[in-house]
């Protein structure tokens, strides 16, 4: 039987628009369902997956065997913090449920990533919650660090399913401060 994709994995890889040459790259993507995703969407683009779990890496390097042979696909253990471009840029950087980015200031972690934005990348942030007001909650913390971080003003997506409700904070680069990429008003 096919394997099941979990809704937030499916709905994030949507809102992404992955383009066949985009260079993307997941933050905490252990065990690799976003990225088999991604991949299958890429034609001269490439994707790396960062993860601080070796035991997370495994299991996506396990996962993606064909899109690491062919060379779309290429994987770091690292923390976000720690991570170093090395002149490397992307056009998406993403990350499914990582709570960094809400759980406190995320200065570092933001920093990290802004060196890894192309000019005109934009970073993508989704979180599946147990109920909308929880969504709400993680979604106003994510925009407030990304905000005290120098992001521009992000775009709130709101996707109220039969599932748990899921928040996305969708951050245009940068280097275009105030624009808003999406914002969808709160339900009355
Ligand atoms: C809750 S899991 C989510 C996994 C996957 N994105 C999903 O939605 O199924 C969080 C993942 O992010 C990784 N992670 C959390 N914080 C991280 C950080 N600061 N740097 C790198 N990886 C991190 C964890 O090791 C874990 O694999």
């Amino acid at each position: 039987m096919p394997e099941k994709i979990p809704d937030r994995i499916a709905w994030a890889v949507a809102a992404l628009e992955i383009g066949g040459a985009d260079r993307v790259l997941e933050i905490g993507g252990g065990p690799g369902v976003a990225a088999s995703l991604v991949c299958s969407r890429l034609d001269t683009g490439r994707m790396l997956l960062i993860d601080r779990s070796a035991t997370a890496i495994e299991r996506t390097r396990r996962r993606n065997a064909e899109h690491l042979s062919s060379g779309r696909l290429q994987l770091e253990t690292v923390e976000l913090r720690e991570f170093e471009a090395r002149g490397r840029q992307f056009d998406k950087v993403f990350a499914v449920n990582v709570n960094v980015f809400w759980t406190g200031p995320a200065t570092e972690e933001l920093a990290r990533v802004r060196e890894a934005l192309a000019p005109g990348g934009r970073l993508f942030l989704f979180y599946e919650t147990p109920s909308a007001a929880r969504a709400r909650d993680v979604a106003t913390r994510v925009a407030d660090a990304l905000r005290a971080n120098g992001f521009a003003a992000p775009g709130l997506r709101r996707h109220l399913g039969a599932g748990p409700a899921v928040a996305s904070v969708h951050v245009l680069d940068p280097l275009e401060p105030g624009t808003v990429l999406e914002r969808v008003p709160e339900p009355p």
